[in-house]
Order: C-alpha cells, then sequence, then structure tokens
C-alpha cells in the first residue's frame, strides 16, 4: 500500500510492528473517549471556503522562541520510538530538520540526548519530573550543554493513566514468562521489525536515563521504573528550580483548563501546549481543540500557545491555527510513519501535512499562517 494520509501510515504500521508496540501508540487511557474526541472534535469543525482571491504567494513560516519553522508544525515527544523503528529518535530528528520543524525528544526516548544532537540538530528536550531531583539537573545540564534549544515540561503526568491496551497486549503486567514468550512470538511474525530494530537497533535502553536506572534489562522494566519515580509533589513552584536549571524558553506541555493556564503564565512560562497526552492520562476530558479558544482568550498574548492531539492533516493544523494556536504539533501520526518506514517515510508524511496546509490556506483565503484567525472557520 502507498500512504497518502496519516491513517494509511498507521495501517501500515499496525503491520509492521510488534503488537505490543503498535498498540502502545496507537492507544489511549481507560475507555479512550478523550482519544477519540481530539480527533472528532478537529473533524467536527467546518472551514469557510472562499474564492477568488490571488493565492499566488503562501506564507507558512512562523517565529517562535527564537527560531523559525518552516511550517506551523512540531513533532510532539514520544517515548520509546527507538521500538518502532531503528534508532527512531534519530531518524524523526533528521527528517523534522530536513522539514525546518522542531523535533521534541522525549525523557523515555531509546536514543539519548546526546545521540540525537550529534544528527546535528539539538532536539527540543521533554521533561518527566522524577524524584531525582540530582540525576533530573544533571540531565538538564546535558540538554543544555548540548544545545537543546526549548525545553518542554510535561505536567500531565504525575501518575501514568491505565492503558487497557497495554494490559491485553501484554506490554505492562505481564510475568517474564508471559512477555518472552509474546516477544518470541511477536519477532517470528514480524521479521522486518525483527531484523531492522531487534537485532540492528541495539542498545534497547532509554538513553538519556539508563544512568539512573539501577535494575532492569527490557524497556519495560525502564518504563516501569520511570513510573515508580514520576514526582507527583510538584507544584508551579518548583517551575523556579527548572529555570535554576535552564535559562532558555520553557515550555509548559499538558494544560486543558484556563485557569492553569494563567498559573503558567504566572510562573513565568514562555510557552504553554494545550494537551490532553494524546487521550492517554485522564479519560473524560475535553478535547485539546475544544479547550483551546477559552485558553486562547486568557493568555494567548502572554506566551507561545501551541496544542497538540487528534492532529491528523494540514487542516487541521490550519484548524488549530484558526483558533488560537501559534504551531500544531503531531505526536502518533510520526510515530506511524517511523513504525511504517522510517525516516523517509516521516519525510513524506511532513510532506503530506504541508502541501494539505497550502490547500487549506488556499482555498480558505489565508495568505499567511500568521494571520489565520476565527474568520477561516464557519462556527455556526
Ligand atoms: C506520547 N506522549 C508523550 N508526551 C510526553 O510529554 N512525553 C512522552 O514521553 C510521551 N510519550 C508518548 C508516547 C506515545 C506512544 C504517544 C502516542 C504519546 C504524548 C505526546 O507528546 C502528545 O501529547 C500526543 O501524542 C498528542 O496527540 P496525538 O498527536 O498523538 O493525537
Amino acid at each position: 500500500m502507498r500512504a497518502a494520509s496519516v491513517s494509511d501510515y498507521r495501517e501500515l504500521a499496525r503491520r509492521r510492528l510488534p503488537r505490543i508496540f503498535f498498540e502502545y501508540i496507537d492507544g489511549g487511557s481507560y475507555a479512550e473517549v478523550t482519544l477519540g474526541r481530539n480527533v472528532a472534535d478537529l473533524e467536527a469543525i467546518a472551514l469557510r471556503q472562499r474564492v477568488m482571491r490571488d493565492m499566488t504567494d503562501l506564507k507558512m513560516s512562523v517565529e517562535t522562541l527564537g527560531q523559525t519553522l518552516s511550517l506551523p508544525v512540531g513533532l510532539s515527544p514520544v517515548g520509546m520510538a527507538g521500538m518502532y523503528g531503528r534508532r527512531g529518535e534519530t531518524q524523526a530528528a533528521r527528517a523534522a530538520a530536513a522539514a525546518g520543524v522542531p523535533f521534541c525528544l522525549s525523557t523515555v526516548g531509546v536514543c539519548s540526548v546526546e545521540e540525537v544532537a550529534a544528527t546535528g540538530t539539538p532536539p527540543w528536550f521533554q521533561l518527566y519530573m522524577l524524584k531525582d531531583r540530582g540525576y533530573m539537573r544533571e540531565l538538564l545540564a546535558r540538554a543544555r550543554e548540548l544545545g537543546s534549544p526549548v525545553l518542554v515540561f510535561t505536567v500531565d503526568l504525575p501518575i501514568p493513566g491505565a492503558r487497557y491496551r497495554d494490559i491485553r497486549s501484554g506490554f505492562t503486567g505481564a510475568s517474564k514468562l508471559e512477555a518472552a514468550l509474546a516477544q518470541a512470538w511477536d519477532g517470528i511474525t514480524h521479521p522486518g521489525w525483527t531484523w531492522d530494530v531487534f537485532v540492528h537497533g541495539r542498545p534497547h535502553t532509554l538513553g538519556s536515563v539508563a544512568g539512573a536506572v539501577k535494575q532492569g534489562g527490557r524497556v519495560t522494566d525502564f518504563l516501569a521504573w520511570i513510573a515508580r519515580n514520576f514526582d507527583r509533589s510538584v507544584t508551579w513552584k518548583d517551575l523556579d528550580w527548572v529555570r535554576e536549571n535552564w535559562d532558555r524558553p520553557i515550555v509548559v506541555k499538558g494544560v486543558l483548563d484556563p485557569e492553569d493556564a494563567r498559573d503558567a503564565v504566572r510562573a513565568g512560562a514562555q510557552g504553554l501546549v494545550v494537551s490532553n497526552h494524546g487521550g492517554r492520562q485522564l479519560d473524560g476530558v475535553r478535547s485539546s481543540i475544544s479547550a483551546l479558544p477559552k485558553i486562547a482568550d486568557a493568555v494567548g498574548n502572554d506566551l507561545e500557545l501551541f496544542m497538540d492531539g487528534g492532529v491528523r492533516s494540514g487542516l487541521d493544523v490550519l484548524k488549530g491555527l484558526a483558533l488560537g494556536a501559534k504551531a500544531c504539533f503531531m505526536g502518533r501520526p510520526w510515530a506511524y510513519a517511523l513504525g511504517a518506514g522510517g525516516e523517509p517515510a516521516i519525510r513524506k508524511m511532513l510532506d503530506t501535512i504541508r502541501a494539505e496546509l497550502a490547500v487549506a490556506m488556499i482555498l480558505t483565503g489565508c495568505n499567511d499562517v500568521r494571520a489565520a484567525g476565527r474568520d477561516l472557520l464557519d462556527l455556526d
């Protein structure tokens, strides 16, 4: 199958990846209500078709946090990407750099921040607050030293939400024997992945935090360690601690409520990602796109506003911009593309997003993404 859209990459990833990893990427928490809403609410928004305007010149680039993005798009942090494609985070970082958009590296990436920075473009770095502050301090110093321009501080994961699909697939909660058997079966039935990732994609550790994990050999052992070490005591005051250790822009990721957005401004954040973690945390909360307008009204001029959750096309990107985001981030779309065909597939996926955004701009009469506003939407 030749992939034409993000849903095609999803299907290709479903075929190529071991079930545990496909379900881990694809799934959400509990009944997946919020996961569904993220996509459905974006789909339900109608663009306003406008015609007979000179749309020869389109401006798609934006300036944000000291950087120029050639598209108002970014790749959200996704954990363990090195299990979906060989050294997956480096492949995604290269594809993003080629497209002129930021790649944000997860704290729990398989590739370390050093390995990703060695591609030539230091990634935005995502931080989970772990209890071991000494280790966090060192990690921030490493990312800073390597030239990461932006810190993305994820605040919606003081505890991981339950993901039923991971239990059913045996990814979490399985005994060592069950896991070994499932892995062997997955290997036999997914030879392309086995050759690419299992054989040639080692080491399978969580590169940036490997030093802090004392026991465990499998990636799932690392995840269990991380889950035990999330710091639930974190408050807005801790942003001061982060700032003491990070003198570049800080983006808070995982806010859905205007009150929290105001607190983020008061705490001195330079950016905010309106996000519900792709429907992987508190199920039943509203979609990111439906939360965005109120947050834009509350703080849109006080910091750089981004959103993620359910963005599956360039048309969705324009909807996000119209409702107040400076750029829209995507998580699963690049994870699917990585699983489907590595860096070339992520590049193509980003090309598709660019082409779709162009069509959406031309047919809504928007020739500069910086001017996208609610007038592009048919909100009746
Ligand atoms: C995530 N997300 C995430 N966020 C984060 O801050 N750190 C992380 O390590 C991860 N890991 C992760 C793994 C996988 C497999 C997924 C799908 C997501 C959340 C991610 O950054 C983003 O908020 C959502 O993916 C956005 O929703 P969409 O684009 O997937 O619909």
